[in-house]
C-alpha cells in the first residue's frame, strides 16, 4: 500500500490544491489521508474543508478542528513568543467568524485517531496510525528533538509494536525516526510549513508486509496568490510574510 498523508493545510488553498495534484500524477497511491488542522491562518477554512469532503480524503482532528468545532475560547497552540500568541488570537477569532456551520460540523466530526491496516488486517502488514499531536492529546508538541523515551510511550500508548508506523503532524516541521523498530513520522505541512522552506509539503508512506519506506516530498505552488489573499482580508498581514519565508520569521537569525 502507498499512502500519501497530508497535514496542517491551514486553510491555504492553493496549496491543497497543489498537493492534491501531485498526489493525483503519482498513480501509485492507494488511499489519501489528512491528520487534520485543516483550518486557521488563512482565508479558505470552508474551500479546503469542503474539497476535502468531496476528494474523499478522511482524516484526524487537529487542535485547530475541534476547538473552532466547539467554539473553544483558544485555538490550544503554543506561542513562541507575545506576539505570536497575539497573531494566533486574530487568527483564531477571524476563522471562528467566518467558518459557515457546514465547515463547523464536519470538523467537529473528525475522530482523534486512524488505524490502517492492510486490507483490514486480512493480510500481514503493519499498523499505520494517524493522530494530529500525540497518543493523548491533540495539542502536544512531537519535535524531532523529543527523546526516545517520549516516543517510546507515545507508541505503546497507540498499542504500536515493532514494524508499525505512528504518523502525526501539527509541529510543521517533517521528520522521521525509528525507535525500537517502530516508525515515527512527522508529515510536516501542507499550507503552514515552519522549517524555512515555504513549499507545501506531504508524506508518501509505502508499506508492504515486511518493510516501510517514507519519503517527504515538498511542491512548489503560488505562495504569492496565497499571500495576497491573506493581505486581502482582516487576518494580520504578517501571516503572508510568514508563508513566504516557510515560517521563519523576519527577525530570526
Ligand atoms: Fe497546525
Amino acid at each position: 500500500m502507498r499512502y500519501a498523508l497530508i497535514s496542517d493545510v491551514h486553510a491555504n488553498l492553493p496549496a491543497l490544491q497543489a498537493v492534491l495534484r501531485d498526489i493525483a500524477v503519482r498513480a501509485s497511491v492507494d488511499a489519501t489521508f489528512h491528520l487534520g488542522d485543516l483550518v486557521g491562518y488563512a482565508p479558505w477554512p470552508n474551500e479546503v474543508v469542503e474539497l476535502l469532503a468531496v476528494a474523499g480524503v478522511p482524516g484526524v482532528a487537529g487542535n485547530y478542528d475541534s476547538t473552532v468545532a466547539t467554539d473553544y475560547k483558544h485555538c490550544g497552540c503554543q506561542y513562541e513568543d507575545p506576539h505570536q500568541e497575539e497573531l494566533s488570537h486574530l487568527s483564531y477569532g477571524w476563522t471562528r467568524a467566518n467558518v459557515s456551520p457546514r465547515t463547523k460540523a464536519l470538523l467537529g466530526a473528525l475522530s482523534f485517531r486512524i488505524d490502517l491496516r492492510p486490507l483490514g488486517g486480512h493480510v500481514a502488514g503493519p499498523t499505520v496510525t494517524l493522530v494530529h499531536g500525540n497518543d493523548v492529546l491533540n495539542t502536544v508538541y512531537v519535535h524531532e528533538t523529543r527523546p526516545d523515551a517520549f516516543l517510546q510511550k507515545m507508541g505503546a500508548g497507540l498499542g504500536a509494536r515493532a514494524g508499525d508506523v505512528v504518523c502525526f503532524g501539527h509541529t510543521h516541521v517533517p521528520w522521521h525516526r525509528v525507535v525500537d523498530g517502530v516508525h515515527y513520522v512527522n508529515t510536516g505541512s501542507v499550507g503552514r510549513p515552519k522549517d524555512g522552506d515555504w513549499r507545501a509539503g506531504y508524506v508518501l508512506l509505502d508499506v508492504t508486509d515486511r518493510d516501510v519506506a517514507v519519503e517527504i516530498v515538498r511542491v512548489e505552488y503560488d505562495v504569492e496568490a496565497a499571500a495576497q489573499a491573506i493581505l486581502a482580508t482582516e487576518l494580520p498581514g504578517e501571516l503572508a510574510d510568514q508563508l513566504r519565508r516557510g515560517g521563519r520569521l523576519a527577525v530570526a537569525k
